[in-house]
């Protein structure tokens, strides 16, 4: 039913229905679409009307009336505030539910394909401290929980945390994050105390005063360490933060630090100073290394990445004498992880410095039949490359969430290959694809892959087959 609290207008007693897209709830009253945040199937909720569109309304609870059976507490302290991993309330296995059902529905309803037995999901391992690389911003405002503003307390301001979701200048100040496994928190949290202790200045987000603006954190599964300090400027007190870190955490194998005092926290055309070890930290899977730089990209689930290329390798069912395009291959993880079992792996990918990577990957495993190119997928992949490159037995695709443009689709189907296996971090451009690439291809294998834990994403695999 719905009522008026002012001008708010509150629909009471609504029953959470399932799962939508963008891990948003879903609920119907009177025929009408309702999408809810932070509630779970099952719940029974006020929702207080904060959008209404034509097809649709959008709403937040306001008073819970019955908690779903299929909660659980979330695990995290920060939970409901950070936006990091918004589904702890929920158990795992219906997360991996959840996920799975919605590969199946984007392909039914926006691919409308032929479609085999979709597998049951893959889970990942770790479904906490899963991931390898953590970015977090200093606050000289830092957010205030509710708790916090009841005090009535004067507090510190200065904080280092992550944004509060969907603003640019408002840092939750973090205890505890489960991303990342320690030394992560101890590090954070050591520098916040190094920081607050020695008067570093605190970035200001709105007026870009201050010193010392975002830490960077990763690591790899063999347990090498990389810390990025980003300051706005050189300052006397920028050292003392370093070697503090260099003493306090002796195990860091790379300590780097950059001058950014652009309006973004983006540093790939700035210059990266090395502080103290060395200038890069070593991933591996299998027998193959990669060399993971400042700037370089790598899956953040490094466990479940390998997992995920596993499936890829096995859906190209390579005998070793096929030529195989890696198209959007970053820094050529995939490339690189399949090149011994085929005859030739040619890597095509948008961001300059990756494809460098992707190279000396290469070089520095002793694989020596890949090629990569840097380019528009676009604009590279054209009648004129085709014509200069062997043409592939098997093309693999794992473009970014927005899918692959048309022209691409068009491109891949004029070059016939054998076998595409698509990897997708986007179920729904993922069927949209599909349905363009229906002319020439039947879909043989669908696996969808959960990364990340905790959150409504999904991954998934489908093994295309020329008709
Ligand atoms: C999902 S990532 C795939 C990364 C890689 N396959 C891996 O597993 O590490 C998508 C990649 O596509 C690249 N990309 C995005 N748009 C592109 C475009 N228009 N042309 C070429 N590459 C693009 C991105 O830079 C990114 O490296």
């Amino acid at each position: 039913m719905a009522k008026f609290r002012g001008k708010r207008k509150v629909l009471e007693q609504v029953k959470i229905e399932g799962i939508a897209a963008e891990g948003k709830c879903i609920a119907r009253v009177n025929d009408e679409v309702l999408f809810v945040e932070g509630v779970a199937p099952g719940d029974v909720v006020d929702v207080l009307i904060t959008r209404k569109k034509k097809n649709f309304m959008e709403g937040k609870p306001l008073t819970f009336h019955e908690y779903s059976k299929d909660r659980v507490k979330p695990f995290c302290q920060h939970f409901g505030i950070c936006g990091g991993c918004k589904w702890q309330h929920i158990p795992y296995d219906i997360q991996l539910k959840y996920k799975h059902q919605q590969v199946i529905d984007n392909l039914e309803r926006i691919g409308k394909i032929p479609l085999p037995e979709v597998s049951p999901i893959l889970g990942s391992s770790k479904i906490k401290y899963y991931r390898n690389k953590l970015e977090y911003t200093f606050s000289n405002w830092k957010w205030l929980t509710q708790d916090e503003i009841a005090t009535g307390e004067e507090l510190d301001r200065r904080g280092l945390g992550f944004h509060v979701p969907g603003s640019f200048d408002k840092i939750l100040d973090i205890e505890t994050c489960y991303h990342q496994p320690d030394p992560s928190n101890e590090i954070r949290l050591s520098v916040r105390k190094y920081c607050l202790e020695n008067d570093v200045p605190f970035f200001d987000l709105k007026r870009r005063t201050g010193n010392v603006r975002n830490l960077i954190i990763r690591n790899s599964s063999l347990d090498q360490w990389m810390v990025i300090v980003q300051f706005a400027m050189e300052h006397e007190k920028n050292m003392g933060l370093m070697e503090h870190i260099k003493t306090s955490f002796p195990h860091i194998h790379s300590l780097q630090y950059v001058i950014n005092d652009k309006g973004n926290e983006t540093f790939h055309d700035l210059e990266v100073k090395l502080y103290s070890g060395e200038a890069h930290i070593t991933e591996a899977m299998e027998d193959v290394q990669f060399r993971v730089g400042p700037k370089s990209f790598y899956q953040t689930n490094a466990a479940q990445a390998y997992e995920l290329y596993k499936i890829a390798r096995d859906y190209a069912g390579l005998k070793g004498d096929e030529v195989v395009y890696d198209l959007y291959t970053g820094t050529g993880t995939i490339a690189n992880f399949i090149a011994k079992d085929a005859k030739k792996v040619i890597g095509l990918e948008y961001v300059e410095a990756a494809i460098e990577d992707a190279k000396l990957n290469s070089e520095i495993n002793g694989v020596t039949n890949t090629e990569f190119y840097a380019g528009d997928m676009r604009e590279l992949l054209n009648d004129d490359f085709m014509s200069n490159h062997d043409r592939p037995d098997v093309i693999i695709t794992d473009p970014p969430r927005a899918g692959m443009h048309e022209d691409v689709i068009e491109m891949l189907l004029k070059i016939e290959a054998e076998k595409i296996v698509y990897v997708s971090c986007n179920p729904a451009t993922q069927a949209r694809d599909l349905a363009l690439l229906d002319v020439k291809y039947t879909v043989k294998k669908v696996q969808p892959v959960d990364m990340f834990p905790q959150t409504h994403h999904v991954e998934n695999v489908v093994l295309l087959e020329r008709k």
